[in-house]
């Protein structure tokens, strides 16, 4: 069991939660003009990460950690930063796009120490999310131009 990996990939595993449940947030919420298109890009995004949330905790569990499963804890495991406020929707955009690109930074720090210690069916994993929050920045991003 390496202390350090699970660590890290918990941090990662809570920051996924939370950029998810801010996705499903802002489709919830979201208003103006461009409600339909931005309701439903919140949608193809937070549907793609939820999705992968149950394989993540119990790659966790393969590596001999216990998966993080409450808002306390989430909380206290994020790197990334949840929303209390309904925001304009061009705000949500550049915030989720910001939270894509640092989820890609989070992912890669595992994914560097999964690597090292010859976890390869778990990096493969992680490099699967990564281009999956490449993805999502990248719509965000051509939704801002
Ligand atoms: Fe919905």
């Amino acid at each position: 069991m390496n202390e350090d990996l699970i660590k890290a990939a918990k941090i990662a595993f809570a920051s996924q939660y939370t950029f998810y449940l801010k996705a499903h947030f802002f489709h919830w919420n979201v208003e103006g003009i461009h409600f339909q298109e931005l309701h439903a890009l919140f949608e193809t995004i937070y549907t793609e990460v939820y999705g992968t949330v149950d394989e993540f905790a119990e790659k966790i569990r393969s590596l001999g950690g216990y998966a993080p499963g409450s808002n306390s804890r989430f909380n206290m495991l994020s790197a990334i930063e949840d929303e209390t406020e309904v925001v304009p929707g061009e705000q949500m955009v550049q915030e989720l796009l910001q939270d894509a690109n640092n989820m890609n930074a989070i992912l890669k720090k595992v994914y560097d120490i999964a690597e090292a210690n010859g976890e390869h069916g778990f990096s493969n994993f992680l490099a699967e999310r990564m281009d999956a929050f490449k993805k999502h920045a990248w719509m965000l991003r051509s939704t801002t131009k």
